[in-house]
């Protein structure tokens, strides 16, 4: 990978957000996942800079992005660049708006000939994982691929693995019937590494493996039945899921809250991504859909529908 700007023009991507159906965490430590790619975008440009390296015009803005210092670390260059983003996911928000950003920029450097579409997803993950310190790739892997995916399944096409010194996650793609969700941000950020340290800390505890087990199960059961279209059953392995997010300390009384204010109209509903605030998922009841939204925007809430799913991340021609 190089950060080569051919001819000096700019060159941009877009790289979408996503949500997790089921199994965050629990994929850190190497259990089942499934994430959507929201159909809400970060974009990201690379052109020439007068002056160094900056980040939407700012070399100081640069140097403080742990995401581009990650990136400019792992690929070193002397080349000035300007990069430039702006995004439609919420930061801090657990709906991957980091991963859409390390999405965006590994989509833009080029490639050496050896290289293929894996690569990209590689170089996503690492850009990741080099400013957390912590985490999984699905997020990032979510981001590139688009649609619906697995992480650590044996469900689905399969597209490519990453890798994290031994440690490695296969990635699928699903197809399945569409299931509209709605997402909601609480409006409570939160640090990601600090909710998975936290989580990995419970996780040591001599129920950890009997814990992480039940997260593989409502995992395995809520892939199934997404793969059926079955949105009651998707409903109820949600409210499980949930109740482990809680028994290993992630929800917030903002993200209950929520949950509270759509329990009557949803099949089932439960936090998405790292918790201790961010965002919620909710399947709704048929016809509900509206008034899931409503209840979210009054609850105080950013609610919305995602009626399909992302495309993965792409460059696009200048206009
Ligand atoms: O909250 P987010 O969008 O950063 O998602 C984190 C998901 C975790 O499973 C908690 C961590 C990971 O890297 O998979």
């Amino acid at each position: 990978m190089t950060w080569a700007i051919a001819g000096g023009t700019r060159r941009s991507a877009r790289a979408p957000g996503k949500c997790i159906l089921f199994g965050e965490h629990s994929v850190v430590h190497g259990g089942p996942e499934l994430l959507l790619a929201l159909d809400l975008d970060v974009e990201v440009s690379l052109s020439r800079s007068a002056e160094g390296i900056t980040l939407n015009g700012n070399p100081t803005t640069a140097s403080e992005n742990p995401y581009l210092q990650s990136a400019l670390v792992r690929w070193p260059t002397r080349e000035r660049i300007a990069v430039r983003t702006t995004s439609q996911v919420p930061r801090s928000a657990g709906l991957g708006s980091s991963a859409a950003f390390c999405s965006g920029l590994a989509t833009l450097l080029r490639p050496s000939p050896t290289e293929g579409p894996a690569s990209v997803a590689q170089a996503a993950f690492e850009i990741e994982r080099g400013a957390q310190g912590v985490g999984s790739p699905g997020d990032t892997s979510a981001s590139v691929a688009g649609g619906l995916i697995t992480v650590n399944s044996e469900v689905g096409e399969s597209l490519w693995t990453v890798a994290d010194g031994d440690r490695r996650w296969t990635v699928r793609q699903l197809a399945a019937p569409p299931l509209p969700v709605v997402v909601a941000y609480s409006g409570v950020p939160r640090s990601t590494a600090d909710a998975v340290r936290a989580v990995g800390r419970r996780l040591a505890q001599p129920d950890g493996p009997a814990l992480l087990e039940s997260f593989a199960d409502v995992t395995r059961e809520g892939i199934d039945a997404v793969r059926g279209g079955d949105a009651a059953r998707v409903g109820r392995a949600m409210k499980r899921n949930q109740q482990l997010l809680r028994d290993v300390g992630v929800s917030h009384p903002r993200l209950e809250e929520l949950l509270t204010a759509v329990e009557p109209h949803a099949e089932g509903a439960k936090l998405t991504g790292a918790g201790l605030g961010g965002s919620v998922v909710v399947v709704p009841r048929p016809g509900e859909l509206e008034t899931v939204v409503k209840r979210l925007a009054r609850a105080g809430a950013v609610a919305w529908a995602i009626g399909s799913p992302g495309r993965g991340a792409a460059v696009r021609p200048d206009p």
